[in-house]
């Protein structure tokens, strides 16, 4: 059993992206060879066309990952491009892929409709994906709602290539990431990066406190009871906090006589304090670059192993391999 998931290299992780993702692939270690994660910067080149820039965001995914628990004795960390296997499988998937299912999915369409200009890479960023997907046996692939469909289309180039060529590939299936633990943003919409209302994991602390302090809140007099259940402070307060601690919160809320101030200064308390090793982890990483080439070699070097036997299996099923 093996899950496997890759995470694109952008920008600083919020909130949102812990508890909607990079805390649930965490959960999911278990040895080496059962948990594979990668840092997808071929994808990312369909975006980010700096290259400092590209290299700087794939340390720092990896360090972000390592740093909130990711564990390289528990699973294995690489870059995509470390393992070039994947991309000789996505020529073999890319033949025979149909041009109308990739048409269809949505990182090329909404470009398409938006009027931008649309490169091949993102045409054919499921079918990567899908290479990426099959080369490790994949059997579970943990992702946000948003990438559901370009898991069918893997099923699909699977399915019929395996079909064309005899069975080949292990049929992985989508887990969907549990959002159920909704973050909302500053401004109570959904974190998103887009809408400029994230708290970053790795903000300073004094910054972190100065944002949290900012929240808008809605203006009705202290004395009056208030309904924590529809109050996104409170509801970032409840990612943090003990069950305790949180009904206690939910009790005040309803009692009435107290300021969202005092909420805002326990939500930046739990929350500095809940990224406090992570942050730790962080810096005590980053100061020794040595020690993460040597994490990512040895997690591509696994990878590669599994991936060049994918890839010669898929070359032998459809014939450009050579017979001894
Ligand atoms: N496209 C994915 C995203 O943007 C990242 C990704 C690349 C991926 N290859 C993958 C996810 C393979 C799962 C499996 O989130």
């Amino acid at each position: 059993m093996r899950v496997l998931s890759g995470i694109q290299p952008t920008r600083r992780p919020h909130w949102g992206n812990h508890f909607g993702a990079i805390r649930q692939y965490i959960d999911l270690q278990g040895d080496p060879q059962s948990a594979f994660y990668f840092i997808a910067n071929l994808h990312a080149l369909t975006t980010i066309r700096d290259p400092e820039l590209l290299r700087q965001y794939t340390l720092d995914a990896a360090l972000d990952l390592l740093a909130l628990g990711l564990d390289p004795d528990r699973a294995t960390l690489f870059v995509q491009s470390d393992v070039p296997e994947v991309s000789e499988l996505c020529w073999l998937l890319l033949t025979g892929a149909p041009m109308g299912l990739l048409a269809r999915c949505h990182a090329y369409k909404d470009k398409k409709t938006r009027g931008l200009g649309a490169d091949a890479g993102l045409f054919n960023y499921p079918v990567l994906m899908a290479a990426d997907i099959l080369a490790y046996d994949s059997n579970l692939v943990p992702v946000g709602e948003d990438q559901v469909q370009h898991i069918e289309v893997c099923r699909d180039l699977a399915a019929s290539f395996n079909h064309e060529f005899g069975e080949t590939f292990v049929m992985p299936k989508a887990r969907v990431l549990d959002s159920s633990a909704r973050v909302p943003g500053t401004d109570g919409e959904k974190m998103s990066k887009s809408y400029g209302n994230t708290l970053e994991v790795f903000e300073q602390p004094a910054v972190l406190k100065k944002q949290i302090m900012r929240i808008k809140t809605d203006s009705r007099p202290m004395e009056e009871p208030k309904d924590p259940d529809s109050d996104h402070l409170f509801e970032l307060y409840s990612l943090f906090a003990t069950d305790e601690a949180r009904q206690k919160m939910a009790a005040t809320y309803r009692r009435g006589g107290f300021g969202y101030g005092e909420v805002k200064k326990k939500l930046a308390e739990v929350a500095i304090e809940h990224f406090a090793e992570a942050r730790a982890r962080r810096a005590e990483l980053e100061a020794q670059p040595e020690r993460l080439r040597e994490i990512l070699g040895d997690g591509a070097a696994r990878a590669r192993n599994k991936a060049a036997e994918v890839l010669l299996r898929a070359q032998e099923a459809c014939g450009v391999k050579l017979r001894k």
